[in-house]
């Protein structure tokens, strides 16, 4: 089993990188394969709305976010965690979620998704939910915790003396692999969900 989790950060070894680190203590024990990417201080710029990957079959704009794109087909979950930016997700890990889940040319069905919001005081519960809409438009099942996943700190590592934030990414993690294991034993005895052609009506009657 993989999951990939992305760093939206530019301090790739700030309080967002601590709360990964906890999660990942949880996955490698158990014998899960971490996969983990640091926007950092990447020059990521966002969707054009081009269409070029419809035709391509990934981003045209290129960057990390192909091989990100195959890396996410071939996890079966994935955790985004982010700095919050005036109540937000910082902008570059939004300019690469936008470019990622438009562009991603697999199934995402039942990839199981979860996110952490970090902040010195306020904008975790709105970043976090920002995070989860990534997930909830391509029916991936969502991890949860004991709290909204949230984790406090201001200064790099501040977020080690937040407890409740570290367990509760622990808790996440445990949470994850137990529908991971789930998931691929449900898709062994009934297979995916059945599907259909998806209506796009875009309010127009
Ligand atoms: C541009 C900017 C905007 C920020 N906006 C907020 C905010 O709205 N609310 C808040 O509590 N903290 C805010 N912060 C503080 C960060 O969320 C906080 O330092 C967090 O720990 C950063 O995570 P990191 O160490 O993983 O980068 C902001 C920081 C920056 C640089």
């Amino acid at each position: 089993m993989k999951v990939l989790m992305i760093n939206g950060s530019p301090r790739t070894d700030g309080n967002c990188a601590r709360l990964l680190d906890e999660a990942t203590q949880i996955f490698t024990s158990e014998g899960v394969e971490v996969v983990r990417y640091d926007v950092g201080t990447k020059d990521i710029r966002g969707c054009i709305a081009c269409g070029g990957c419809a035709q391509k079959g990934e981003c045209v704009l290129g960057g990390d976010v192909p091989a990100l794109a195959k890396e996410l087909a071939s996890s079966d979950g994935m955790i985004v965690a982010s700095p919050v930016y005036y109540a937000s997700p910082n902008g570059s890990v939004i300019a690469l979620l936008d470019r990622l889940f438009m562009s991603a040319n697999c199934d995402l069905r039942m990839k199981v998704g979860a996110s952490f919001a970090v902040a010195r005081r306020a904008g975790t519960v709105a970043s976090f939910d920002v995070l989860n809409k990534y997930y909830t438009i391509n029916q991936m099942p969502i991890a949860s915790g004991r709290y909204w996943n949230n984790g406090f700190g201001r200064g790099k590592g501040e977020v080690l003396g937040d407890e409740e934030g570290l367990q509760n990414a622990r808790f996440v993690a445990r949470n994850m692999l137990f529908l991971m294991r789930s998931i691929a034993l449900g898709k062994e005895k009934y297979g995916l969900p059945n599907t259909e052609t998806v209506k796009r009506t875009n309010y127009i009657r």
